[in-house]
């Protein structure tokens, strides 16, 4: 069977079964089995019997809505491609983003500085797999950046993506982590957990059945997280420093409340598709 009719039946199959995006997800699946780049793929592709048979499993796994992610091992983002597979957070679009708020701000930092030798101290709370925190030593050098995770299988998966790169990646609980940096920390970035928990009918089978629990749900309202997150946000930032959190589309109130008494310059931010996202703030000198 040549590409073009493989394509076209993958292309159906996932679309019966509800995937949301089903050529762009049939397109990525041969790509990854044949080799052959995705823009190539029906000039180029000649899928042999044993590439024919691993597509029709992939098609039929990604049709019981396993994440593409998972199948492909690789989950790219921003500038950077990241190791992902069961036991971690699939990083999303949307949160690129946010990385790239922090990103500004820690070059913003380097700008203002004499001589502009700053090195800018960027913590990364919630790492998972690590997706923030290489982006953001991906496109500051110079920066030092620090990143915690909580769940051992998701730091794991952190460790791979990290290794080498110079990020301080530590296992333990955003809310008592990097205690030496009190005080000392320019930019606090996080992608915590955020669903609440009586939204569970509304997610989608990739993710409900695939990302581990502890990246979801985040207590009754969804903001849980994000009240942690805010405390461990004020002790690290000195004074000037800023956070950045990204929270849930109904969440565009909610979660800038929660900045609303000991921080200046509160704002929301949305995201590509100009649903509400993230919230930032400063700490006041
Ligand atoms: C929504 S995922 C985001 C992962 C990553 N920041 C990203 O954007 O792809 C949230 C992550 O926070 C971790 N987490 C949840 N509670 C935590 C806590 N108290 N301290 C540290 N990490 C935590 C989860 O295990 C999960 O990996």
């Amino acid at each position: 069977m040549n590409a073009r009719s493989l394509l076209a039946d993958a292309e159906a199959r996932l679309a019966e079964a509800g995937v949301a995006s089903p050529r762009v997800d049939a397109e990525l699946l041969l790509s990854h089995v044949t080799g052959v780049p995705r823009s190539l793929l029906l000039v180029a592709a000649r899928p042999n019997d044993l590439q024919h048979r691993s597509y029709t499993e992939m098609v039929e796994a990604r049709a019981r809505r396993v994440p593409l992610q998972h199948l492909t091992g690789s989950a790219a983002f921003r500038f950077v491609d990241l190791e992902v597979g069961p036991g971690v957070f699939v990083p999303r679009p949307e949160t690129e983003v946010l990385a790239g708020w922090a990103i500004d701000q820690a070059q913003g930092f380097v700008a203002q500085s004499f001589n502009r030798q700053w090195e800018p101290r960027v913590v990364d709370l919630c790492t998972g797999s690590g997706a923030i925190a290489l982006a953001i030593v991906h496109e500051v050098p110079g920066a030092r950046v620090h990143a915690v995770e909580l769940d051992e299988p998701a730091y794991g998966w952190a460790q791979r993506n990290l290794s080498g790169t110079g990020v301080d990646l530590r296992l333990g609980d955003a809310a008592d982590a990097f205690a030496d940096l009190d005080g000392h920390v320019d930019v606090v970035v996080s992608n915590p957990p955020y669903i609440p928990l009586d939204a569970w009918e509304s997610v989608a089978p990739e993710v409900r059945d695939h990302d581990p629990e502890l990246a979801l749900w985040s207590g009754e309202d969804g903001l849980d997280a994000m009240r942690m997150i805010e405390a461990t946000a004020w002790r690290l930032v000195k004074p000037g420093g800023v956070v950045g959190v990204e929270h849930a589309d109904v969440q565009g109130e909610s979660a800038p409340e929660v900045f609303g008494r000991r921080w200046a310059d509160v704002r929301d931010h949305a995201d590509l598709a100009d649903r509400p996202r993230f919230v930032t703030a400063r700490k006041a000198h």
